[in-house]
């Protein structure tokens, strides 16, 4: 977790450093620290809080230099405080670090240097970074900095900033990401792209086990022996404008309503006009799929979800045995997993670390693994075999929506793909593909309606302290991505059952007044499901229900019903989840909860 940022030019460092912390502050917002040198003095300054309390803190502080590196973190080691914020720095304070990531074995490596007499002041790992440099620097930072990753087990980005050779910046990467963007004379260090739009387009994005020395004529990256290392720029396509709110009061909000965009863009060039799908990345491991037998899919959170869904539409369309894991258990349950299985892992940022761990898992046992990803040069992509992405643009809400609606728009391209190379494409599939060019359109009609939601939201949920979603089938899977979604930022419980089930024990909880959303739109499913909201009505719950346009008799059961435009019901789910992400944002902002960065929350989940 955490964000990290780095100037050298010929500008104040500290109005960069900042403006680059405020766009990566959806990594981490416990705590923010910039240290700056003008030449001669490094000087740093750090606070426990958001940027904004860091902002105040500075303001009226004259913090002069060109040079300078900054942090936004999200707690792993040591609880958030102003000693534990980065940067942290040696004992003489002549060598600042800032760092994203873990490091496993910090516990030995502070025994080492405390014994050699250094002084820590933190509870953190990365506080043994700079002590490690501080050992081994000669006079040369770029070798001492060579020397101390090499001694460092876990993951790291990391840029050092020495008062001794305040000329360069000195960086390096394992397992968290890191950007160089070249300006004019001016470069810049980010964790992630939108820290560096406001500059520049052109990047290179950094390898693992690679190091980066920064100058103000240039940039050297070598690999982790100091060989040279050619790297191609990367021209960064999406606008800076893409990465801001764009007049929406929350990034959330704003995401929600780039919905229609996203999809459209997911989908362009993998339809062809004869129906078939056009899945052309796939072509690295097409012998793979035509000779499958079983599929995993693993990834985390919303992600995980997309891939509930993609198991229902993969077995259904294509007969093919899926099994879904979360991330985090799959690698430890020792997963029966061979060079004849495919997996499938999803994740929006691509440095999901339970994530990719799973899929590093199932490449040391053989597997082929395709990466479903949103952002280009992410781990999990350069480490598949091949990758479909999600063109949702830059995903900067802590709750992700865009994310979620474009990777089932992929689980159903992939089903279709599946089912045409198992050789069962059916009629029914010709109305898949018919009924997936529509989810745009679909998608911006239940945005119109976005004020039924609110009043939905100011009369559930204002004040409620329990909700429980209810569904069947692919309603259930959706149903628990909005219960995610309600409770990840409005902070109410809400509980995702599979309306069959809740006679079995759950019920129980069910008692006046208790919100429950229940999730209608499957036909075959209606009835029984109709027979579930009788249950809780019974015990006199309130129900909101989502069912499909002119199925009213869903009105004499439920308290509200909202409407969702008729569509093959496999595809329906990209439509069931937005007025769900709706509810959960409208109850989020009328219980004055902070959407964007929902506490104890980060937007990438770098540790495991
Ligand atoms: O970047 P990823 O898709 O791998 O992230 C996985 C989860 O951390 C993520 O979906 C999380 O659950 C979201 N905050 C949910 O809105």
């Amino acid at each position: 977790m955490c964000g990290i940022v780095g100037y050298i030019g010929a500008r104040p460092a500290v109005p960069i450093l900042l403006e680059g912390l405020e766009k990566l502050e959806y990594r981490g917002y416990d705590s923010a620290g910039v240290a700056v040198c003008d030449g001669k003095e490094l000087r740093v300054v750090k606070k426990e809080g958001k940027l904004t309390v860091l902002k105040e803190e500075m303001a009226g502080t004259d913090l002069p230099g060109t040079v300078g590196i900054g942090h936004t973190r999200w707690a792993t080691h040591g609880r958030p405080s102003d000693i534990n914020s980065h940067p942290h720095w040696d004992c003489r304070g002549r060598i600042a670090v800032v760092h994203n990531g873990i490091i496993e074995n910090y516990l030995e490596l502070k025994e080492e240097l405390l014994a050699k007499g250094h002084k820590f002041a933190s509870e953190t790992d990365t506080e043994v970074i700079p002590h490690l440099i501080e050992e081994y620097y000669n006079g040369d930072i770029v070798e001492a900095v060579r020397q101390t990753v090499a001694r460092l087990h876990g993951s790291y980005a990391l840029v050092v900033l020495c008062e001794d050779e305040p000329d360069k910046l000195v960086a390096a990467r394992k397992d968290s990401p890191l950007v160089v963007g070249l300006g004019e004379g001016e470069y810049f260090l980010a964790s992630d792209i939108p820290a560096i739009l406001g500059h520049t387009r052109r990047t290179y994005i950094l390898e693992d086990g690679e190091m980066v020395v920064v100058n103000r004529e240039g940039v050297l990256i070598t690999d982790a022996a100091g060989n040279p290392v050619e790297r191609e720029v990367f021209e960064v396509k999406w606008d800076a404008v893409a990465a801001e709110k764009g007049g929406y009061p929350h990034f959330m909000l704003k995401e929600i309503h780039e919905q229609p965009r996203a999809l459209r863009d997911t989908l362009s060039g993998r339809l062809k006009e004869d129906g078939r799908v056009n899945l052309a990345e796939l072509e690295p491991v097409a012998d793979r799929l035509a000779c499958l037998q079983r599929m995993y899919i693993v990834a985390c959170g919303t992600a995980y979800h997309a891939g509930v869904v993609g198991k229902y539409v993969i077995e259904k369309m294509a007969r093919l045995p899926v099994e879904v894991d979360i991330a985090s258990e799959f690698r430890y349950r020792d997963p029966i997993l061979g060079p004849e299985d495919l997996l499938v892992v999803i994740s929006q940022s691509g440095e999901t670390a339970d994530t990719l761990a799973a899929l590093r898992e199932a490449k040391k046992r053989g597997a082929t693994v395709v990466a479903v990803t949103n952002v280009v040069g992410s781990s999990v992509s350069r480490e598949a075999d091949a990758v479909l992405y999600t063109w949702a643009g830059p995903e900067i809400a802590v709750a992700s929506t865009k994310a979620y609606t474009t990777q089932l728009l992929l689980m159903f391209l992939l089903a279709l793909q599946l089912a045409e190379i198992r050789g069962r494409t059916t009629p029914e599939c010709g109305e898949i593909v018919e009924a997936i060019h529509r989810l745009p359109a679909a998608v911006e009609a239940v945005l119109s309606r976005e004020e039924e939601i609110k009043a939905v939201a100011d009369d559930y949920c204002r004040s409620c302290a329990s909700t429980f979603f209810i569904g069947r089938g692919l309603d259930y899977a959706v149903a628990m991505e909005g219960a995610l979604k309600l409770k990840e930022i409005s902070y109410i419980h809400a509980e995702a059952y599979a309306a069959g089930e809740l006679k079995h024990g759950t019920l129980a909880l069910i008692e006046e007044g208790v919100p429950v959303i229940a999730l209608a739109t499957q036909p075959d499913l209606f009835e029984k499901t109709l027979s579930n909201i009788k249950e809780v009505k019974a015990r006199a719950a309130r129900v909101l229900a989502l069912a499909v346009e002119g199925n009213r008799d869903i009105e004499k059961e439920a308290d509200r019903v909202f409407y969702l435009p008729a569509l093959h019901p496999l595809v329906l789910p990209v439509v069931t989840v937005v007025p769900l992400q709706l509810l959960a944002y409208y109850a989020a902002v009328a219980r004055g909860c902070d959407v964007d960065k929902p506490r104890n929350l980060a937007k990438s989940v770098t540790v495991e």
